[in-house]
Parts: structure tokens; C-alpha cells; sequence
């Protein structure tokens, strides 16, 4: 199923603590591009044990249509870890997309996970590969490992910012994560951005920007999440279902960007096969084969959302 997940969308990638009955029930009727259950942060050290089989159950009686499956288990700086993984992926099932690994610092940890998931694959009958890999930068070690990180195992569909952890990493003096400073004269992860999007991007991977913790102010998240939306992320994490419903749409191309870039398309392509023509004006812009592949990404990411030409 690594396969299949690979390509959906992740617009919204809603974060479920895994040790809430409550929260693990409403999970699957939330409008979210993909879902994970966590056993990481959002689970007290008391309750990472027992976590497990709720997170086992919910995936096997939960109906959780085509979006993308995940779990997050804990870092392999804890006791946790192999544990989690071989008990929740070899009693889980098919259903399970993926594994989502937090702080990886380098690629030896991802190839570790790599390993170990062929091991419970080959124990419990899943096919070889079938668990995906999303990887949290949210160090600052991580950060200069990125590119390592990113190209360390075929397993890997996304790569993950995890702004929290990483602005204690580094000490930024901020109590909440993932959000604007109004006081920082521009955009103080804008850096971090757009490290993290080159290294995913060299590696074919999904790139993912992590939560927003204001969870009441779903205009703030609306506006924040454009920075990572205009520099070309697939989308970001949600706390709650309205969050999950805001990144649905800003991480979509609009009805009018898509039927441009089919236009383009279709102008390319009559310039370049009937008229034998590399560059042409359409509208008072010059379009050549740089212009297609861009609109080539807009279609993709539209079809991917739903969208179809609106009637001319
Ligand atoms: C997410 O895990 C974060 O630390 O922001
Ligand atoms: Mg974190």
C-alpha cells in the first residue's frame, strides 16, 4: 500500500492522539487528505503502552476511506520505538500506510526503521515494502542531515517539519509552535522552508509543514499557511477537523489557476505539434517548455484535489 499511498494527496494530515478512545472514534469522519494516530508527543508516558492496541483496534473496525493511513511511533531516542512498531505493524493489517518517524537526526535512523519494518513485513505476511516512511525534521541536527535523511530509504514518501520541537532545538525564544512573530522582520522559518523543501523535492518526496497550534483562529492558520503553500509544500498538519478543512483549500489550486494551466496546455501543445512552434504569446506572456511544466504541476496537484476544467 506504499505504493498506493505514495501519490495521494496530503493537503491536511490530521494528528489523532493515540490513547483517546474519544479522539480515535472521531477520526475517520474528519474531511482530512491523510490521518495519523499518534503514540509521540500527544500520548503521556504512562499511557505509550496501552496506546498501542487502541491505535491496532482503530485501524481494523474504523472505516477510513482512501485517505492515507499513518502512525506515529516514538524516536529512537526513547525505550518505546521497537516496540511500537513491532506490535502495532504486525498486528495492524493492510490498511496501514505508513509510519511517521519523529527528530530523525540521520539517515541511519530512517535505514534502522527501514530494516526493521522488512523484518515484522516478512513475520506477519505484509508484502516486502508494503509501510511507508514519513520523516520529522525537528532538529537542528536533522536540518543539516536533511538531504542525507531524505534519499536514506525507498520507504520514504514525505518529509515532515516539526516546528515545535525545532524551535526548542535551536532555543528561539517562542512558547508556541508554528506560528507567526510579528516581531521578526519577515519570516523566521523561511530558511528552514525552503532547506527542507529542496532536499524533499531532489528526492521525489511529498514535503509537509507541520502543525499550527492556535487551533482556535482558523483565519490566522489560513494566512500562515501560505508561506509554505506559495513556496510549493503539498500541504500541512491539522490539530482539529475545521483545520483540516481550511488546509484542504489553500493547499488546492484555485478553479481559475487550474483551467490556466489546462489553457496553457493545450496552447503548448498545438504551438509545439501543429505549428512547430517552441515559444508562443498567450494572453501578453511568453510561454515555452519551462511554462508547460509548471503548468504540468498545477494540473497534477488539481486532479489530485478533484478538480476537473470548469465548461468554457
Ligand atoms: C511536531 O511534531 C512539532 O514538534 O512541531
Ligand atoms: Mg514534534
Amino acid at each position: 500500500m506504499s505504493d498506493r499511498s505514495r501519490n495521494l494527496p496530503r493537503r491536511s494530515c490530521l494528528a489523532t492522539p493515540g490513547s483517546s478512545d474519544r479522539f480515535l472514534a472521531k477520526a475517520p469522519s474528519a474531511i482530512a487528505d491523510m490521518t495519523f494516530l499518534d503514540l509521540e508527543d500527544s500520548v503521556a508516558p504512562n499511557e505509550k503502552v496501552a496506546a498501542r492496541a487502541k491505535v491496532i483496534n482503530a485501524i481494523k473496525t474504523h472505516d477510513w476511506g482512501e485517505r492515507v493511513l499513518c502512525v506515529r511511533v516514538n524516536g529512537w531516542d526513547t525505550r518505546w520505538t521497537y516496540a511500537d512498531v513491532i506490535e502495532v505493524v504486525g498486528n495492524a493489517g493492510r490498511r496501514l500506510d505508513e509510519i511517521m518517524l519523529p527528530k530523525v537526526q540521520s539517515a541511519a535512523e530512517v535505514i534502522a526503521m527501514d530494516l526493521l519494518l522488512t523484518q515484522v513485513e516478512k513475520d506477519s505476511d505484509l508484502p516486502i515494502g508494503h509501510i511507508g516512511i514519513e520523516a520529522q525534521i525537528e532538529t537542528a541536527k536533522g536540518l543539516i542531515n536533511v538531504d542525507d535523511i531524505c534519499s536514506s530509504s525507498p520507504r520514504l514518501e514525505a518529509i515532515v517539519f516539526g516546528p515545535a520541537d525545532f524551535a526548542a532545538s535551536i532555543e528561539m525564544p517562542v512558547l508556541v509552535g508554528g506560528v507567526g512573530i510579528p516581531d521578526y522582520p519577515g519570516d523566521h522559518f523561511n530558511y528552514v522552508f525552503s532547506r527542507i523543501l529542496m532536499a524533499g523535492r531532489a528526492n521525489g518526496l511529498q514535503v509537509i509543514d507541520g502543525p499550527f497550534l492556535k487551533v482556535r483562529e482558523l483565519q490566522a492558520l489560513r494566512e500562515y499557511s501560505q508561506r509554505t503553500r506559495l513556496l510549493g509544500y503539498d500541504g500541512k498538519w491539522a490539530l482539529t477537523p475545521d483545520q483540516a478543512l481550511v488546509l484542504n483549500e489553500v493547499y488546492s489550486p484555485t478553479q481559475e489557476q487550474f483551467d490556466r494551466a489546462w489553457d496553457i496546455l493545450e496552447a503548448y501543445r498545438v504551438a509545439t505539434e501543429e505549428d512547430n512552434t517552441g515559444a508562443l504569446m498567450f494572453g501578453d506572456e511568453m510561454i515555452d517548455e519551462a511554462s508547460r511544466k509548471m503548468a504540468t504541476k498545477f494540473l497534477t496537484r488539481g486532479k489530485r484535489a478533484g478538480l476537473v476544467r470548469s465548461s468554457m
